[in-house]
């Protein structure tokens, strides 16, 4: 019998060849957005794991929508040139299609990165003023976003778009808008960082209305036969906060756009959250939206063996599985999980003599 996990599956025309996702991870390994030498490496590399699908990191739409200043962009024309550079190069030896998450970190923007602290960064320091739905900080001590007007969240929304232009002339296969970890559209959508008083804030349907028209617009200019989807946080485990419940009604709104997929995370929006992280602690969350609106799903969080991301698409709860940490740290994951379940991997030949013969197939598209 095959394997469920390395079952084929279509997002519109992209073909995958099985259900493993490689999660966005963030590098801050750009300069002035641009991606270079460290991005050729590391996407080089989990290119050649034999996942279906691979997603490129948090990519800022504005250079202000960056977490860190070391994070990657795609508003200019230097940032086209530098991501045209690393997929060539990826490309050269891969199939694997590529996906690329595009973000805006709102008030999260103008942190460190994470070895040198995480935290918000003054202006003195390379940082820069923060923009979000209303003027209220993640931690206290921070200086306050600046609470976005109309012609901001407009410029936002070209922004995204321009971002989605340029990433179909690089070739790219999907495009998954970031809407988790409390960014800028997540924070559109929570109560608890969203209070304003005109259309955009307020109750559920207008706290969707950004996210919902940034939606629709990218998918306007994004090619009929390619992918889009989303990745949202299901709950900010706050009470008073965005739930599971409001994120239900947010994926049926999304699949009425043309949504082709939701990547359910969770959190990140607020620091009194209470999150109690355990192996596939978010896959719930990704079996209620997937039952209750039948849009393709993809779980991720703390799953790491391969008989659990088999069972989680044998019974339906998502109908992929994405890994971050696990990629990283076996980078091979998924040639092990092909042979721990008797399935096969594409894999460049130059590695074929590295196992069992039957555990390879040539790359294909
Ligand atoms: C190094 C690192 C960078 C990350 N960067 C991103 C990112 O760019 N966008 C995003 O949505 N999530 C990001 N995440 C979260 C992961 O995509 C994933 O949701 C999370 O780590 C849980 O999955 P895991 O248990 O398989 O690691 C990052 C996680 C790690 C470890």
């Amino acid at each position: 019998m095959t394997s469920p996990l390395f079952s084929p599956l279509h997002l519109r025309q992209l073909a995958l060849t099985n259900r493993i996702v490689i999660a966005p991870m963030c590098q801050y390994s750009a300069q002035d957005g641009n991606v270079g030498d460290w991005h050729v490496m590391h996407l080089g590399n989990l290119s050649h794991s034999g996942a279906a699908l691979l997603i490129i990191e948090a990519t800022g739409v504005a250079p202000e929508g960056r977490i860190t200043p070391n994070c990657p962009g795609l508003w200019s024309d230097a940032n086209e040139a530098a991501f045209a550079r690393v997929l060539k190069a990826v490309r050269q030896y891969s199939a694997m299609p590529v996906a690329i998450q595009l973000a805006h970190a709102g008030r999260k923007a103008s942190c460190a990165v994470p070895w040198q602290g995480g935290r918000q960064l003054p202006e003195q320091d390379g940082g820069w003023t923060t923009v979000a739905p209303s003027a209220i900080p993640f931690n206290e001590s921070d200086a306050a976003p600046h609470a976005l007007e109309k012609t901001g969240m407009q410029r936002i929304r070209d922004a995204f778009v321009q971002a989605a232009r340029r990433a179909n002339r690089l070739g790219i296969d999907a495009i998954e808008l970031h809407a988790a970890h409390g960014y800028l559209l997540h924070q559109f959508l929570s109560p608890l960082t969203n209070e304003r008083t005109d259309g955009y804030g307020g109750i559920l349907e207008n706290r969707m209305r950004f996210p919902l028209e940034i939606f629709a617009a990218v998918r306007a200019v994004w090619p009929e036969n390619k992918p889009m989807g989303i990745r949202i946080s299901a709950t900010d485990w706050v009470e008073g906060g965005w739930d599971l419940e409001q994120t239900v009604a947010l994926a049926a709104e999304l699949k009425a756009r043309g949504c082709d997929f939701i990547h359910v995370s969770s959190g990140g929006l607020s620091p009194k959250q209470q999150m109690a992280a355990a192996p596939g602690f978010q896959v719930p969350f990704a079996r209620r939206i997937k039952q209750e609106t039948g849009l393709t799903t993809i779980a991720v969080g703390l799953v790491t063996e391969a008989k659990h991301a088999e069972a989680i698409v044998a019974e339906d709860s998502a109908d992929l599985v994405a890994l971050a940490r696990g990629m990283l740290y076996d980078p091979r994951w998924p040639w092990h999980a092909a042979a721990e379940l008797g399935a096969q991997v594409s894999a460049p030949p130059q590695y074929w003599r590295s196992s069992s013969a039957n555990l390879f197939k040539p790359e294909s598209r």
